[in-house]
């Protein structure tokens, strides 16, 4: 028997981070995040989100590739082996749609790329918390990293983006609305985790 991997994805400041976690509680999941959740992974993290740095394109899709290697084989992998479930704060979709949809590199290397980078491995489900980008910049609290400096156009792309990902996908993925308060939203994950997982959350609620 192995766990079950969960991947939130979602715009800058959509709320994914909190339901993340909260899901994590309730299923007593590992909980990860990319870029990141290995030592490795953060250093990358840093060199990726700073805003001093002045990346191209491709180096950025491959050092997000490598920080997800990383996580795959050292976390992901023996959490899942060892019947854990695992939940991570974005996962390969967030390269598909912000290298790929975007940043204009073509959505289909920058798949090859994660998936040579997880050796196959995919979510059993991804969650995307869908906000609309107006209301999601509204409710930005801390400084602006290097990707939520970018222009209203390229976050709109991401929104999009991830909008016909989850049109698309072959595997299983279901979009909540994002836009109620953290409980409504908490209330559609969980309907959502547990029609397509069978995971009941609701009995832990608090
Ligand atoms: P995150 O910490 O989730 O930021 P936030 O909590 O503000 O949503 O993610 C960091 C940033 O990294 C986010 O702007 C999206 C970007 N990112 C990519 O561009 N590609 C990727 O593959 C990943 C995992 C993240």
């Amino acid at each position: 028997m192995t766990g079950l991997f969960i991947a939130f994805e979602g715009g800058d400041a959509s709320g994914k981070t909190t339901q993340a976690r909260r899901t994590a509680e309730l299923l007593g999941a590992v909980f990860t995040r990319e870029p990141g959740g290995t030592v490795v992974g953060e250093s990358l993290r840093t060199l990726l989100l700073g805003s001093e740095t002045s990346l191209a394109f491709r180096t950025e899709a491959l050092l997000m590739a490598a920080s997800r290697a990383q996580l795959v084989e050292e976390l992901i992998r023996p959490s899942l082996e060892a019947a854990k479930h695992v939940v991570s704060d974005r996962f390969i979709a967030s390269s598909l749609v912000y290298q790929g949809y975007a940043s204009g590199l073509p959505v289909d290397d920058v798949r090859d790329l994660s998936i040579f980078a997880t050796d196959g491995l995919l979510p059993d489900l991804t969650i995307l918390i869908d906000v609309p980008v107006k209301l999601s910049m509204s409710r930005r609290t801390t400084e602006p990293d290097r990707f939520e400096s970018e222009t209203i156009e390229f976050h709109e792309r991401v929104r999009s983006g991830y909008l016909t990902l989850a049109k698309h996908a072959l595997e299983p993925w279901e979009v909540v609305d994002g836009s109620g308060s953290p409980e409504q939203v908490s209330q559609l994950v969980d309907d959502a985790i547990s029609k397509r997982l069978g995971l009941l959350l609701g009995d832990a609620r608090s």
